[in-house]
């Protein structure tokens, strides 16, 4: 009779996997399957580690319920979020830099029209954003979805607050003819991401801490370019060098221009002053 030993099971498993039809899913069943073989021998894990280990993803699983997604949290605290993002934009260069979508996007945010305020009503310093989205040409962009979002001066996101009424500090805009969005807000903190599930627990039992640095998400597609998910990191904030997703790239942090009480540009009058800032995005061409 066949039986399998310590060593000959790698072997017997990825002979079965081998017969998967599709090539790339065969490559990656195949490559799964040594990797995770290579850990529980390299570690000698235990069968109390695994079991341990298979509570942990359960948890995990049961977590993901209406806006809280566990599943992309520790993916990100892992760093692999920003592995595969990294690997996927191995080729390009000149296009504005990448990072993690996080758990926070909504795929319905709503529409706004260009000088919309999405923090209306809402505490914190003013934040006047103006982004120009253009190719790697430099050529304006007309008519690119934008979508922004982030968190309240209590860092928090719209869809954490259980009975919320409809979405805040987010909304999807439209580049005008000049390739240009503006929108107000306000000046988001720092924030923990949401830590009181197995994620934290793992954050808590390796000593890691569970804070970003302040920021402001953007999404943005154009006809012909390849889609940018991206933020801009507010500078000389807390957590940059030790964000706990590993998100930051220097490209990405920007300064916010101060402006004392008068009126913006766009005619609002702002008796405590406001903040500026202006970026440019870049996307590659398909
Ligand atoms: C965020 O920035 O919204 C985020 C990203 C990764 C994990 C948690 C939050
Ligand atoms: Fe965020």
């Amino acid at each position: 009779m066949k039986y399998e030993t310590e060593s000959s099971l790698t072997a017997a498993v990825t002979a079965q996997f081998a017969k998967t039809p599709d090539p790339r899913l065969r490559e990656i069943l195949l490559a799964l399957t040594s990797h995770l073989h290579a850990f529980a021998r390299e570690t000698a894990l235990t069968i109390e580690e695994w079991s341990q280990g298979i509570e942990f993803i359960t948890r995990t699983g049961h977590m993901c319920q209406g806006g809280r997604q566990e599943f992309i949290l520790l993916s990100d605290v892992l760093g692999l979020s920003m592995l595969v993002d990294a690997i996927e934009h191995r080729t390009q260069s000149s296009a504005t830099d990448s990072t993690v979508l996080g758990p926070f996007f909504v795929d319905d945010a709503p529409t706004r029209l260009n000088g919309a305020d999405i923090g209306a009503g809402l505490a914190g310093d003013l934040l006047l954003v103006t982004a120009a989205v253009t190719g790697t040409d430099g050529q304006p962009l007309a008519d690119a979805d934008v979508v922004v979002w982030q968190c309240d001066e209590h860092g928090r996101y719209d869809i954490q607050y259980p009975g919320r009424d409809g979405y805040f500090l987010r909304g999807r805009f439209r580049t005008d003819a000049r390739g240009l969005v503006q929108f107000w807000s306000i000046v988001p903190p720092a924030y923990p991401i949401p830590d009181d599930g197995p994620v934290g627990d793992l954050l808590t039992a390796s000593g890691r801490h569970p804070w970003r640095p302040a920021h402001v998400h953007f999404h943005i597609a154009a006809a012909g370019h390849r889609s940018l998910v991206t933020h801009l990191f507010v500078a000389g904030e807390d957590y940059l060098d030790s964000d706990v997703v590993f998100g930051v790239k220097p490209s990405l942090i920007v300064d916010l221009v101060p402006h004392g009480p008068g009126t913006a540009p766009d005619g609002r009058v702002c008796p405590n002053g406001w903040k500026s800032l202006d970026h440019p995005f870049q996307l590659a061409a398909l």
